[in-house]
């Protein structure tokens, strides 16, 4: 039997060898994932780069639940981790851990994700007491969009600091296993992971944070424009427009199917 990475073995590598983590929305993706991957996090973002919404407000827990149970089922080894979609938590601790179960037993995920700090802490100790390991997520948080005024790097003004402190120490105190740090200056993501006990797994947070983790897509240069925190480690948009533009030309000049692919 092969077993999965578990969030507690997530939360013992804080400070240890860097925890390294990916986006997936599908099962093929997952399963190339995994091999590299400590745990893979099926992210709202898939509203997206999936489905052409211009945030993430619009994405249900259907839609967490179908590309969720895809993740699962491609994989054998990660830890899966699902986020919580907009309205799906905030309301009351209660309301959170009714979608969260939901979330946790149609997909078999070993863990969710919610975003907040302070705001959200009661909600993180009401879930994790009651078996449902939660990966929080401070910072620059997407679901609030409209109340930040788009999507901004946080901690530039050192005056929000104490805050955004606050917030990661009471996503730890809570009983979260691990903590993404998402669009902060360096040294606020240094300070943060050196003064919490559980991991900060880094997005647009520096090299500070115990772990990393990117949307799949944009690290694969799958879109046209990618966010100055992303490194484009493959060319895919091009790859697949060569190929799709080759196949147009080869149906077209009857080149394609050709001897190899026709039954004789
Ligand atoms: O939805 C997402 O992909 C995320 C990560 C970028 C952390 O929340
Ligand atoms: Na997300």
């Amino acid at each position: 039997v092969i077993r999965r990475v578990t969030a507690p073995q997530i939360a013992a590598r804080k400070g240890g060898e860097p925890i390294v983590s990916l986006t997936s929305y599908h099962a093929h993706t997952a399963a190339i994932v995994e091999k590299y991957a400590d745990f893979i996090l099926v992210g709202d973002s898939l509203g997206m780069v999936m489905h052409g919404m211009e945030n993430t407000l619009g994405v249900s827990i259907e839609l967490m639940i179908v590309h969720g149970k895809a993740v699962v089922r491609g994989t054998k080894r990660a830890l899966i981790v699902v986020d919580m979609p907009f309205g799906s938590y905030e309301e009351s601790p209660e309301v959170a851990f009714r979608n969260a179960a939901r979330i946790m037993k149609e997909t078999q995920c070993g863990a969710v994700k919610l975003e907040g700090g302070v705001s959200m802490a009661e909600t993180i100790r009401f879930l994790t007491e009651r078996g449902i390991p939660v990966m929080g997520h401070t910072g620059l948080t997407p679901q609030s969009t409209h109340v930040m005024g788009g999507f901004k790097t946080q901690g530039r003004d050192e005056e929000q600091w104490p805050d955004l402190i606050a917030d990661a120490k009471a996503v730890e105190e809570a009983g979260a296993f691990a903590v993404v740090l998402e669009g902060l200056v360096e040294p606020l993501a240094r300070k943060i992971t050196g003064e919490i006990s559980i991991p900060t797994i880094g997005i647009g947070a520096s090299a500070a944070c115990d772990g990393q983790i990117l949307v799949l897509e944009d690290m694969l240069g799958l879109g046209d424009w990618a966010p100055k925190f992303v490194k484009v480690y493959g060319k895919l948009g091009p790859m697949i427009e060569e190929a799709v533009k080759t196949y147009a030309e080869e149906v077209k000049d009857r080149s394609f199917p050709g001897e190899d692919q026709v039954y004789r």
